[in-house]
């Protein structure tokens, strides 16, 4: 029997992998993704080959994860709980789904995961490994091993030879996860609600103070509702979220101080950085408003916040997240054109929209006078509207209080 570890060459999946090897006596085969964490996978690789491991795998999955996950759900501006922009949650099932093709690929029946039992990511590995596979098996050490505390793990590594980073013996200050899209911390350090982040729990977005005093205007094209172009440069969607880091970054753009509702029933408090899916979010609504109809704006804006606790619960791949996303692809159609923003001390404001399917008409808008609208018409209209209004009021209800 073999197993196929979602293994990030850390301290904690390498003890996974040596217990995995322990425990069940199997052949681990190790996989490591790319999905733009910003850290060196080659260690990973020396790593699993000093644990055994003939069967390694690496791979650079940073396109497909924005073309395919990142880039359909911003069609859909989701947001889960009006703020979080769901960076760890759409990760998952990406990894989720590469692990079951390795697992078909070399033969194992059994995949691992190094989330905890109180958290979303096990809900999210999981859901996506039956969805693809109903008879794989899971083994997800840290809901079976009596490895509780730190001590515990560290003399787990010592009996075993695993190598420990200096800065990793103590107790670490919180837990981080990390990809294009955002990074998070959670845990120890953070877990008193009421106390502000040291400003050391953010490593990728400058402080809005320490922000340059001159803003930074920015041109994306976009095509049926994903971004294609920064100021004119075509890129590939990676490429596209890897700049608007850098733009979002420097400009003090995407921190968020959030307190959540896990999917196990607890709240968690998390600081999240998302400075590319912060500028994108804003510059896909902009793109919408002048391109979408009202009726299609606001349909799916009503479906929006489902579609994000579908995301967020771990059911990426449901028969209604590919309903919904069949609608919300529709709807991006004619979601074309150019938006210009201003990035400014920790803002990314919209200040321009143009579009060859623009549905905004100046020769309709106008305050002068025009050909194309008679205002009588407003007179039914509203009459029309305030009917019901009317009859209530002269039943004699009382008036509605302000
Ligand atoms: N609470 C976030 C989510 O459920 C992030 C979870 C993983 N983050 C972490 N630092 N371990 O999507
Ligand atoms: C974990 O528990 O492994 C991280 C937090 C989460 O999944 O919500």
């Amino acid at each position: 029997n073999k197993v196929v570890l979602a293994y990030s060459g850390g301290l904690d999946t390498s003890i996974i992998l040596k217990w995995l090897q322990e425990t069940y006596d199997c052949e681990v085969v190790t996989f490591t993704a790319d999905l733009g964490q910003g850290e060196e996978l080659e260690p990973a690789r020396k790593k699993a080959e000093m644990f055994g491991c003939k069967e390694i795998y690496i791979e650079d999955l940073r396109e497909e994860f924005v073309r395919d996950y990142v880039f359909p759900m911003f069609r859909a501006n989701a947001l889960y709980e009006g703020v979080y922009l769901l960076g760890t949650s759409i990760a998952r099932p990406l990894i989720a789904k590469r692990q079951i093709e390795i697992a078909k690929a070399t033969g194992a029946d059994a995949v691992c995961h190094g989330a905890t039992g109180k958290g979303n990511d096990q809900v999210r590995f999981e859901l996506g490994y039956y969805a693809l596979n109903p008879d794989i098996k899971v083994i997800a050490p840290w809901r079976e091993w009596d490895l509780n505390s730190r001590t515990k793990l560290i003399d787990y590594a010592e009996k075993h030879q695993i190598p420990i980073a200096k800065d990793k013996r103590g107790e670490a200050p919180f837990s981080v996860d990390a990809n294009l899209l955002h990074t998070s911390s959670e845990g120890k350090a953070l877990e008193d609600p009421w106390t502000e982040a040291p400003e050391y729990v953010y490593n990728r977005i400058v402080s809005p103070e320490e922000a340059p005093d001159t803003p930074t205007y920015i041109e994306i094209d976009f095509k049926k509702g994903d971004p294609v172009a920064i100021d004119g440069v075509k890129m590939s969607p990676a490429e596209i979220l890897t700049k608007l880091n850098e733009l979002g970054g420097a400009n003090g753009i995407g921190r968020l101080d959030l307190l959540e509702n896990r999917f196990v029933g607890m709240k968690s408090r998390g600081i999240y950085e998302t400075p590319g899916g912060t500028i994108l979010l804003t510059a896909h609504r902009g793109m919408e408003s002048i391109t979408l109809d009202r009726g299609a704006m606001h349909l799916k804006d009503e479906l929006m916040p489902k579609y994000a606790e579908l995301i967020y619960n771990g059911f990426w791949f449901s028969p209604e997240r590919e309903m919904l996303q069949a609608l919300i692809d529709k709807s991006q159609e004619h979601v074309e054109g150019t938006v210009r923003l201003k990035l400014y001390k920790g803002s990314a404001t919209l200040v321009g929209r143009k579009s060859p399917k623009s549905l905004y008409s100046m020769e309709h808008v106008t305050f002068e006078e025009d050909q194309v609208y008679d205002q009588r018409d407003a007179e039914g209209f509203i009459k029309l509207n305030a009917l019901r209004l009317r009859l209530q009021k002269k039943r004699g209800d009382a008036d509605i209080p302000p």
